[in-house]
């Protein structure tokens, strides 16, 4: 894919190579002081008090159940339109999702629908999702959850660094699930974090990431997995999140080009005003039909412009529409939302002639 404008590259280089062989040569490859180190960056870049390193932003997300103890016959709520370890980890659990609309404007979750669906099925946990990266109400989502005692478990794998009421996502859940994958806003590669400003929920997550090991070796006092980090990928993610304010800035810059250029004609996925940062992770473009989506995606591909359709609904995936789920309604704007969006390269790393090709390509085509 030479000559292509990409989605994105991990934006990784000497400075990460540089402390990767030197942590390698330490000898001390999986999880320790390191990766301690690297929790403690991330817990005083987020301004949260405890943060959690494990192998993925799935298994994060698991963890985050298995600590409510959510298990056969529990309902949890979350949007459809999302990435599929979101409802995979509901299912893994033995729980049943309910699956809640979207907001057609942010893509977030629809909550006057959320508020409905709390009232009538006590829900133990509310997953909210951070699409592309915007943050969602969590202040709102938060007292919904009040009134009907159900858990906010936010799964932010895609907004590290986004800015909420001028704080950083991270805090504003019981619980914050990130991803570190590849084509992250930063990476190790593979790698999830959660944070948590709760000492109780922290320390169960240690415990179930280390195979449900308590203060004594081989004494195993809850379930657990080995869900454990890597010094190696620590010494990434040191270097990563050290760049990440540079990174964020960049991407801001790039973004606001694009979409100064491309005026009113295109309408992108709206940042509600309690954004101060949207990170993003992806740039997302809602379009009059489906037919003028795939037209669009199909002109940019044949000029070497790599897009993303995502995510396709899960309650439509061929294996999923046969499990149980619960839902208020055919989740329409779900549906439709899905049916028009586009995501087009806006990583830090684009420059402005690159910037002028594509959105000249989307204006004459719109
Ligand atoms: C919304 C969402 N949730 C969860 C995940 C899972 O993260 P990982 O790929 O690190 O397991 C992703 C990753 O792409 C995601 O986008």
């Amino acid at each position: 894919m030479k000559n292509w404008i990409r989605m994105g590259a991990p934006d990784v280089g000497h400075l990460e190579a540089k402390e990767v062989y030197e942590q390698v040569l330490s000898g001390w490859v999986s999880q320790g002081k390191r990766t301690q180190e690297f929790e403690k960056k991330i817990s005083d870049f987020i301004n949260v008090n405890y943060s959690i390193a494990m192998s993925n932003g799935t298994v994060t997300l698991h963890s985050t159940l298995v600590s409510l103890g959510i298990g056969p016959g529990d309902y949890v709520v979350v949007p459809s339109l999302t990435y599929i370890s979101s409802v995979n980890v509901i299912y893994l659990c033995g729980a049943i999702p309910i699956y809640c609309d979207v907001d057609q404007d942010t893509l977030l979750l629809d909550l006057e629908e959320l508020e409905s669906i709390l009232k009538k099925y006590s829900p133990k946990a509310v997953m909210s999702v951070d699409l592309k990266g915007l943050p969602c109400d969590y202040d709102l989502i938060n007292q919904i959850c009040d009134v009907y005692r159900a858990v906010h478990i936010a799964d932010s794998a895609e907004s590290l660094g986004g800015i909420y009421k001028g704080s950083k996502v991270g805090s504003q859940a019981a619980m914050h699930s990130f991803s570190l994958f590849a084509n992250k806003t930063i990476t190790t590669g593979e790698g999830g974090l959660v944070t948590t400003n709760s000492e109780d929920y922290a320390s169960k997550l240690k415990i179930i990431r280390n195979q449900g090991q308590g203060d004594i070796r081989y004494e195993h006092i809850s379930m657990g997995f080995n869900y454990r980090f890597t010094d190696v990928k620590a010494s990434i993610g040191i270097t990563q999140v050290s760049r990440l304010d540079d990174i964020l800035s960049k991407r801001q810059k790039v973004v606001k080009n694009i979409k100064d250029l491309m005026g009113e004609k295109v309408k992108f996925q709206k940042v509600p005003k309690y954004v101060d940062l949207h990170p993003y992770y992806n740039l997302t473009c809602l379009f009059e039909s489906k037919n003028t989506r795939d037209s669009i995606m199909n002109i940019l591909e044949k000029n070497n412009i790599e897009t993303r359709v995502s995510f396709p609904p899960c309650h439509l995936q061929p294996y999923h529409k046969n499990l149980e789920s619960i839902s208020l309604n055919n989740l329409d704007k779900t549906v439709r939302s899905f049916e028009i969006m586009l995501d087009i390269p806006c990583h830090q790393n684009i420059n402005e002639n690159e910037i002028d090709k594509m959105t000249s390509i989307i204006l004459a085509n719109v």
